[in-house]
C-alpha cells in the first residue's frame, strides 16, 4: 500500500472530480493520505475531509507564503484543532523565500510559534522550506526540533543539509521531483539517506510525477515516485512501499 503523506485535496483544482478520484484511490493501491492545511480556510476543509473518508487524515497549520495576517487568536484556534481524533500533525509551517511576501521576519516569527505550539500540542510538524535551508535549521534547532518530530517535505536541499535534519530525527518527504531527470541532487540525497527515513508525497495538485510533469497531480500518480526511489537505491518497488508505509505511520504516530 501507498501512503500519500501530503496532498491538498481541499484545493480548487479538484472541485470538479475530487469524490471520484478519492473513491477510486483503494484500488489503486493508496491505503491512506495526509491532507495538508495551508492556511486557515484550507485547514477547515481539510477537517471536513479527514472526517468523511476513513483514509484520510489531516495536518492543521499555516504555510509561510499564508502568515501575512496570522494573529495569536488563529494561533488558538488550531491548537484548539490539535486534540481531534484524524488530526495528526501541524503543518505545513516553515520559511518560503522564493518570495518576497510575507517578509522574512513574519515568516521566522509565525514558524517559531507554531513549531512551539505543535511542542506543546504533542504532534509531529510538516515543515515547508524553500531558499532558506540555514534559517530553517536555526529554528529547528531554537525551538528544539529534535523535541517534537516530523517530516521535511518536499525536500529540496543538499545531502549535508538532509544529514542534519535526519540528525535532528527528521523525516524526509520525496515527491515527484525524484522523477525529474534533472533532480541530481535529490536523487544524492534519496540515495545516501536510510530508506527507514524517507516517506512518499505527491504534495498534488502540484509537482506531478514524470511522465505527467507539468499537469495536475493526484495520488494515483504516487507509484512514479515509489518506482524512482526504488531505481535509485536499486531495491525493489514492493520493498519501498512496505518501508515508506510503517515510516508514514511511524511519523504520523498511527499505531
Ligand atoms: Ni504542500
Amino acid at each position: 500500500m501507498l501512503f500519500d503523506t501530503h496532498a491538498h485535496y481541499d484545493d480548487g483544482a479538484f472541485d470538479k472530480d475530487r469524490e471520484e478520484i478519492l473513491a477510486g484511490l483503494g484500488a489503486v493501491g493508496v491505503g491512506a493520505v495526509v491532507n495538508v492545511g495551508a492556511s486557515l480556510e484550507s485547514t477547515r476543509r481539510t477537517l471536513e475531509l479527514a472526517w468523511r473518508y476513513p483514509f484520510i487524515y489531516g495536518a492543521v497549520g499555516v504555510h509561510p507564503s499564508e502568515c501575512g495576517a496570522l494573529t495569536e487568536e488563529d494561533i488558538r484556534w488550531i491548537e484548539s484543532l490539535a486534540s481531534g481524533k484524524k488530526v495528526v500533525a501541524i503543518g505545513e509551517i516553515g520559511l518560503d523565500y522564493h518570495w518576497e511576501e510575507p517578509e522574512r521576519g513574519l515568516q521566522k516569527k509565525w514558524f517559531a510559534r507554531q513549531l512551539a505550539m505543535a511542542r506543546c500540542v504533542g504532534l509531529p510538524v510538516i515543515i515547508h522550506s524553500r531558499d532558506g535551508a540555514k534559517d530553517t535549521l536555526d529554528i529547528l534547532k531554537a525551538e528544539k526540533g529534535e523535541e517534537i518530530g516530523g517530516v521535511v517535505h518536499c525536500f529540496s536541499y543538499t545531502w549535508e543539509t538532509a544529514r542534519v535534519c535526519l540528525d535532528m530525527g527528521f523525516y524526509l518527504g520525496i515527491g515527484g521531483v525524484a522523477t525529474f531527470k534533472n533532480a541530481r541532487r535529490l536523487k544524492e540525497v534519496v540515495a545516501y539517506a536510510p530508506l527507514d527515513r524517507l516517506v512518499l508525497e505527491t504534495d498534488c495538485p502540484y509537482l506531478a510525477p514524470e511522465p505527467h510533469r507539468g499537469k495536475r497531480n493526484d495520488s494515483r500518480y504516487l507509484s512514479y515516485v515509489a518506482e524512482a526511489v526504488a531505481a535509485i537505491k536499486g531495491i525493489g518497488r514492493e520493498q519501498v512501499e512496505a518501508v515508506t508505509w510503517e515510516n508514514a505511520r511511524r511519523l504520523y504516530r498511527l499505531s
